[in-house]
């Protein structure tokens, strides 16, 4: 035999000699779910380990994870039936709990890299990202709230916009809003493959926020589709985007390594909700050792093209390193 691959493999010195990928804490920015009031923490029924915190106990949370080294957290807020409407008219409330908390989190913490999202659903009476009329999702008339909020969060402090909603056009009308404000030094990152996946499951749990009617296929990408995240990763880079995002994770590997390889723009993956949850029932059973699985999965989004991980793995994979 000439080659024998297995050399490469004879010790632990060798293996880590010849390693390709490592997932660093810097990697990964961490997703907490916010909730009004004070002293407030409650687990998410289907995503064991991870908490809906009122925004004192999210500052706890916060140093805590940044003690482990964590220095980039992505909030998405829980609202109540009560607050929501047709326009998402919460959203760009100056004097919601989401915006105040924001301020206060950047105000506690300025070193830290703050991002929030952009989409009506949290907001939405129908449960959608886009302004409903008549059974469907307007497109434009979506563009002017979304900008709304953006404003807002931006003016709250916010680093990075993740605008999640799918809708054409909004990266741009966004960005172009953000500089006449001003706020030129705000990133987006946009939400550039997000496909109409059965994985946001526990999130939707997480923020009531499913859907009232139908489903997200109208601006959400098709599960069998990759050529069309071309299209989108193209309008994003002409229009400001300043990294691309592929949603889900693990079922979308390829589409990771699509972006990588035809942009410039670092690339992130949302290793979402069910993927976390998925792992963390069947270890919970027995059938899966915890710390291994979350070691692969992060490592094989890495090692597809993806430079950021946003992840519910965060805090257990900084633990781990520590
Ligand atoms: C909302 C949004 C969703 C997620 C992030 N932003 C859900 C959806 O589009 O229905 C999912 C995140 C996860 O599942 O972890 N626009």
């Amino acid at each position: 035999m000439q080659r024998r691959p297995r050399r490469n493999r004879k010790s632990e010195a060798v293996r880590n000699m010849v390693e390709e990928t490592q997932v660093n804490v810097n990697d990964l920015i961490f997703p907490l779910f916010l909730i009004e009031g004070q002293t407030q923490k409650i687990e998410v029924a289907s995503m064991p380990g991870i908490y809906r915190f009122s925004i004192d106990l999210m500052l706890k949370e916060i140093e805590e994870c940044m003690n482990l080294g964590i220095m980039s957290f992505d909030v998405f807020p829980a609202y109540p039936e009560s607050k929501k409407d047709k326009i998402a008219s919460e959203s760009y409330n100056p004097d919601t709990f989401y915006l105040k908390a924001l301020r206060e989190i950047k105000k506690n913490f300025p070193e830290l890299c703050l991002m929030s999202d952009v989409a009506m659903d949290p907001y939405s009476s129908d449960g959608h990202d886009g302004l409903v009329k008549g059974g469907k999702i307007l497109n434009d008339e979506t563009l002017e709230i979304l900008a709304r909020m953006s404003l807002a969060q931006a003016d709250a402090g916010v680093d990075i916009l993740g605008p999640s909603d799918m809708m054409d056009g909004r990266v741009g009308y966004i960005r172009e809003l953000l500089d006449e404000n001003g706020f030129t030094e705000t990133s987006i990152m946009s939400y550039t493959a997000k496909y109409a996946s059965a994985f946001y499951g526990p999130f939707r749990d997480a923020l009531d926020s499913a859907p009232k009617f139908g489903d997200k296929k109208t601006y959400q990408m098709n599960p069998a589709n990759s050529q069309e995240a071309l299209i989108e990763a193209d309008l994003d880079l002409e229009e400001g985007a300043d990294f691309l995002m592929v949603k889900p994770a693990l079922s979308y590997l390829d589409v990771i390594k699509l972006l990588k390889d035809n942009y410039p723009l670092p690339i992130a993956a949302y290793n979402v909700s069910g993927e976390y949850s998925m792992i963390k029932a069947a270890s919970e059973r027995g059938w899966l050792d915890y710390n291994r699985s979350m070691n692969e999965v992060l490592l094989s989004i890495k090692r597809a093209g993806a430079k950021i991980i946003l992840s519910y793995f965060a805090k257990d994979f900084a633990k781990l390193k520590k």
